[in-house]
Formats: structure tokens, C-alpha cells, sequence
């Protein structure tokens, strides 16, 4: 394949001239594997970019997206809407956490963090509590790109150029204490009463009465696979609850199987307040996320406006799309008639041993694993803060794998398709790409 000219586009989170000057370029996929511009198959251990959870170019959802295109291209969703929309939002429902009630739906996992924050600010407002102004982050937390996710998100790095976001917000700390927990199998042991701060530190400092919500992810994962500890979010709730505060979940990543269920809620068995999720909606097929709700908060904004006002000032052109409701059914479709959650639970056993294997690899100091989703955390090379992470990536991609990097962990993260022996594959390769690297 002749080599695209790339000047044109400033490629995202991608180092573009280092990427530019020795290109990794995907040009298919099928399954469990990309096809790269020299025609090498890659084994996918990334599900993309951590949704594509039912494997690529799946049938019924390729062909469901074609034939929406042909039918209904597009529906203004303000005032407007279409059947499939409704279909959706129902299907997703009821294979949400039970309790939760009502969807909005947005393009994206970004989108999906500003609205539940805006719901989470607005829920309170119209219930007269509008001294309810604070939000609650997590260090190393990932919620997006976009001002609100940004200023709860705790990667310092995203956040640098960037030191005026949302005013009145604060974070708890990360729970990953590498030194109790290195090499954990599922979830940690240590930790739990890191959750304990919110009440000990955060609502001491600013007063429980004008919290308006904490948002966490149930699994850190962009960060480098950060487990909750046992009896973590139990305590997050259980405090939420003493103080009226709303616990968001962003199960963006943790949503549609990877954790070995349906959604990390039920993983731990926390039900939030409002859930977060995008990605394996669609199987990453067509931009789609949503925001779900308990039927109180849905209910607060209905009684708190006149019947022909529109109650919540929110929404994007694009939500509802019809062709990402119909790739969002197909998607729940297929997860349901091929049992993948399910599969990615008694896969969860294997991956692990397999992914444990990695600790007598050189440089690796932690492996952390649950359902389908491991980071291999690397010693740091002197004074070169991801570096060696970078090196492994690269040495995995040369070797038919992609993996993601962040800092010096690896994530893995395979669609839920996987065989055990691809998994065997999938571990050995980086083995072997650990081997080789300085
Ligand atoms: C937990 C979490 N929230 C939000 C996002 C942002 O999603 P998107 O890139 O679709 O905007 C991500 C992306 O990885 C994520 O992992």
C-alpha cells in the first residue's frame, strides 16, 4: 500500500512526528485481528481502544448500521424523534443495573462524563438545593477530554496546559499501593479505607451541604489499571448516602463485559446514582455513549418544570443517531445470543494465570488483572518516565500485537471473543517483547 500523506492531520494523543516518520497503519479487521499496511495480521489486545468488545467487523452489526443508512439516515433529536431511539434506550435499560431507569444518550464517553455532571448540578437545583455546587474527583482518574471531565480527572499530564477548568472541584486519592497489593490477583486486599477520606478529609474541608457529587470510575483504566480495593466503593456509597451526595460511575471501560459482568456496578455490587457508559455500546462501530439515571432523578426534573418546558437544557445533534442505535442494538443483540459476558467471566481464570506468568518477565513490578483487563506495570528506566513502556509497545506492535501504553504500564484488554490460546499468544508475545527491549 502506497503511504498516505499524513502532513494534513494533527493526529490525536499520538506523538505526531515520531508517528509520521515510521507510521503503524491498520487497514482492516476481522475478529480478533487487524490487518496493518503491509498486510500483517495484529493480534487486536487493546479491543481498539478498549471497546471493541464483540470483535471486529461482527455480521449483524455491520449489516444493521448498513441498512439504518438506507432507511433513516438521520433524525433531529431536539423535539423530535424516531423509533429506534426509543427501542434502544429501552434495550439498554433493561439490561442496565437494576435501578437505573432512564438513558440520555450522547456520542461519546467525554460526553457522557459533562452530562452526568450536569445532570448531578441541575438534579440539585431543581430540587432547591442549589448550594450543591462541588464536585469530587479521583487522582489518576480518566474522564474524558473535555472541561468537566477534565477538572474531575486526575491525570496531571492532561491536565497542564489547562489550570483554570471547573472552579469548586476537589479529588481523593488513587488507591494503587503497589507495595501491599504488587501482583494481586482480582481485587486487591489493601485499601478499602482510602474511601474513608471523603468523609474524613473532603467534607470536613468543604462542608458536606455543597457537594454535589463524586465521580469515579470503577476500575481506573486509562491510568494503568487501577483496582478498586476490597470494600472500596461499598464505603464511597455508603458515604454518598449519609450526606445526600450523588455517586457517579463512569463505566466507560468497565461497562459491557470487560470486568467479567455485565457492568462493573454488579462487579462489586455498588448501585450509583447516575452510570457513565460509551464504547462497547456500539462495540466502538458507530460514536455512541449514555448517561443513565434512578428513576428519582429523572422524576425530579419532570415535576420541577411546566409539562411543555423542556426540563433538562442538554443534548447534542448527533444524540440519537439512528445509525448508532441501530449498531447499539445489534451490539446488545450479540452480546446476548453469544453469552460474552459470560464467556469473558470463564475466560477471566485463564487470563489471569497467563497474564501472572508475566512476573518473572524482565522488568515488570505489578500485574494487576480482573475479567479481562490487565496492566503490567514496568520499572521505570532512570529519570525516563514512560519510556520503557513505549519500547514494549513498539516491540509488541513489531511483533503482531497491540497493546496500550500509558506511562510505563501496559493495558490489556482483548475483545471478549478471545480464545485461550490467543490469550497464551497474547501474553507470550509480550514476554517476549519485555525480553528484547533494553
Ligand atoms: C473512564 C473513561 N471515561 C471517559 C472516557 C472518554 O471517552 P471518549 O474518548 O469516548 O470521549 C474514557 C476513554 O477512554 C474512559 O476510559
Amino acid at each position: 500500500m502506497t503511504r498516505p500523506d499524513m502532513n494534513a492531520l494533527w493526529m490525536p494523543f499520538t506523538a505526531n512526528r515520531h508517528f509520521k516518520r515510521a507510521p503503524r497503519l491498520l487497514v482492516s479487521a476481522d475478529g480478533m485481528y487487524y490487518t496493518d499496511a503491509e498486510g500483517r495480521p495484529v493480534l487486536d489486545g487493546a479491543a481498539g481502544l478498549w471497546c471493541v468488545n464483540a470483535g471486529h467487523n461482527r455480521k449483524p452489526i455491520v449489516s444493521a448500521i448498513q441498512q439504518q443508512a438506507a432507511r433513516l439516515d438521520y433524525a433531529p433529536p431536539f423535539q423530535m424523534g424516531h423509533p429506534l431511539a426509543f427501542e434502544a434506550a429501552t434495550r439498554l435499560i433493561d439490561m442496565a443495573p437494576t435501578g437505573l431507569t432512564q438513558a440520555f444518550f450522547v456520542n461519546s464517553g467525554s460526553e457522557a462524563v459533562e452530562t452526568a455532571l450536569k445532570i448531578a448540578l441541575a438534579y440539585h437545583r431543581v430540587r432547591g438545593d442549589a448550594g450543591r455546587v462541588r464536585l469530587i474527583g479521583r487522582e489518576r482518574g480518566y474522564h474524558g477530554v473535555n472541561f468537566g471531565g477534565l477538572a474531575v480527572g486526575g491525570m496531571a499530564g492532561n491536565r497542564k496546559y489547562f489550570p483554570q477548568t471547573l472552579p469548586m472541584v476537589d479529588h481523593l486519592r488513587h488507591p494503587l499501593d503497589i507495595e501491599k497489593n504488587a501482583f494481586s490477583r482480582g481485587i486487591p486486599a489493601h485499601g478499602g479505607e482510602l474511601a474513608d477520606e471523603l468523609e474524613q478529609r473532603i467534607l470536613t474541608l468543604h462542608d458536606p451541604s455543597t457537594i454535589a457529587a463524586v465521580i469515579v470510575e470503577p476500575m481506573q483504566g486509562s491510568t494503568g489499571v487501577i483496582l478498586p480495593p476490597e470494600g472500596y466503593l461499598q464505603r464511597l456509597r455508603k458515604i454518598c448516602d449519609k450526606y445526600g451526595i450523588l455517586l457517579i460511575f463512569d463505566e466507560v471501560i468497565t461497562g459491557f463485559g470487560r470486568l467479567g459482568t455485565d457492568w462493573g456496578s454488579n462487579k462489586f455490587g455498588v448501585l450509583p446514582d447516575i452510570l457513565c457508559c460509551a464504547k462497547g455500546l456500539t462495540s466502538g462501530t458507530v460514536p455512541m455513549g449514555a448517561v443513565l439515571v434512578k428513576p428519582e432523578i429523572y422524576q425530579a426534573f419532570m415535576d420541577g418544570t411546566p409539562e411543555h418546558v423542556i426540563e433538562f437544557p442538554h443534548g447534542y445533534t448527533y444524540s440519537c443517531h439512528p445509525l448508532a442505535c441501530a449498531a447499539a442494538i445489534a451490539t446488545l443483540d450479540l452480546y446476548r445470543d453469544e453469552g460474552l459476558f459470560e464467556r469473558a467471566a470463564s475466560l477471566a481464570s485463564p487470563f489471569e494465570e497467563a497474564a501472572h506468568r508475566l512476573r518473572s518477565a524482565p522488568w515488570v513490578k505489578d500485574v494487576r488483572n480482573l475479567g479481562l483487563v490487565a496492566g503490567i506495570e514496568l520499572e521505570t528506566r532512570n529519570g525516563a518516565p514512560g519510556q520503557r513502556g513505549l519500547a514494549a509497545f513498539l516491540k509488541c506492535w513489531e511483533m503482531g500485537l497491540m497493546v496500550r501504553v500509558t506511562g510505563d504500564t501496559l493495558a490489556v484488554s482483548p475483545p471478549l471473543i478471545i480464545s485461550e490460546d490467543e490469550i497464551d499468544q497474547l501474553f507470550s508475545t509480550i514476554a517476549g517483547a519485555l525480553a528484547a527491549i533494553e
